[in-house]
């Protein structure tokens, strides 16, 4: 593959860290830090529409995350319920198209509901696609897409010699969107966290100390220039 220089990532994921420890630093509740959070996704969608960037992933739940208290948990999804309600008009305006990837059926009733509701109102959208990784692990989704695979395989429709990386990646969530060009984590942590395993390979990464509340347009800016300055050589010379 050709040396490239890219400007503008064509798939940004991210995942949003810190908004425990904002809150923690505030002396307020972890559910304030979720709150102030959720004003960064906005901004995150709003910056992405400026650039020119066509897909957008959240980690907004991982499938760990259901080992928090239970009252954290119920913020979170009520944080869910009410952003996807409130934000569903404003997603329209920006011609944002609304997709999600995970253990959907995991999720409770209201949230749920609301999710399917706001993708249905936002598919004909024709701007940045925003996926939100919910009750979401790549360990999983790899062995979703493995039994994908094998139900194909049973039923007389896969060859198993026709198995190759291309095909795998068509029997994950995210079959239908490129792979993430640029990964950002906020709050320092050197870690992936069970976050797109397969898909982030060949993926920049990009990690900040900032806390994902305080990460607002003007950094992912800086994150995105950063990328642009990369040299991606997808393992060739
Ligand atoms: C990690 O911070 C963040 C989460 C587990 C949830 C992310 C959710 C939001 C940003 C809320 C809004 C999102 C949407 C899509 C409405 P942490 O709690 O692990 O922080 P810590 O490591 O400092 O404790």
């Amino acid at each position: 593959m050709p040396r490239q220089k890219p400007q503008t990532p064509r798939h940004v994921a991210i995942i949003m860290d810190g908004n425990g420890r904002w809150a923690k630093q505030r002396g307020l509740p972890r559910r304030e830090g979720h709150r102030a959070g959720a004003e960064s996704v906005r901004e995150a969608i709003e910056a992405c529409t400026e650039l020119g960037v066509e897909f957008l992933t959240l980690y907004a739940f991982s499938s760990e995350n259901w080992k928090r208290p239970k009252n954290e948990v119920r913020a979170l999804m009520v944080l869910l319920e009410r952003f996807l309600k409130e934000k569903s008009g404003e997603l329209q305006e920006k011609n944002v198209r609304l997709q999600a990837i995970g253990r959907l059926h995991d999720l409770p009733e209201g949230p749920l509901g609301q999710l399917h509701e706001t993708i249905e109102a936002t598919s004909q959208n024709t701007g940045l696609t925003l996926v939100l990784a919910l009750s979401y692990g790549g360990r999983e989704e790899i062995i979703d897409g493995v039994k994908s695979i094998l139900r194909h395989v049973g039923e007389g429709h896969l060859d198993p010699a026709m198995i190759d990386t291309e095909m795998f990646g068509k029997h994950l969530y995210t079959r239908y969107y490129p792979d993430p060009d640029l990964l950002i984590r906020t709050s320092g942590e050197m870690r992936v966290s069970n976050f797109l395993l397969w898909q982030i390979s060949y993926a920049e990464m990009y990690i900040t100390h900032k806390l994902w509340p305080d990460f607002r347009k003007e950094d992912f800016r800086e994150a995105v220039a950063d990328f642009g300055g990369r040299s991606r050589r997808f393992g060739a010379l």
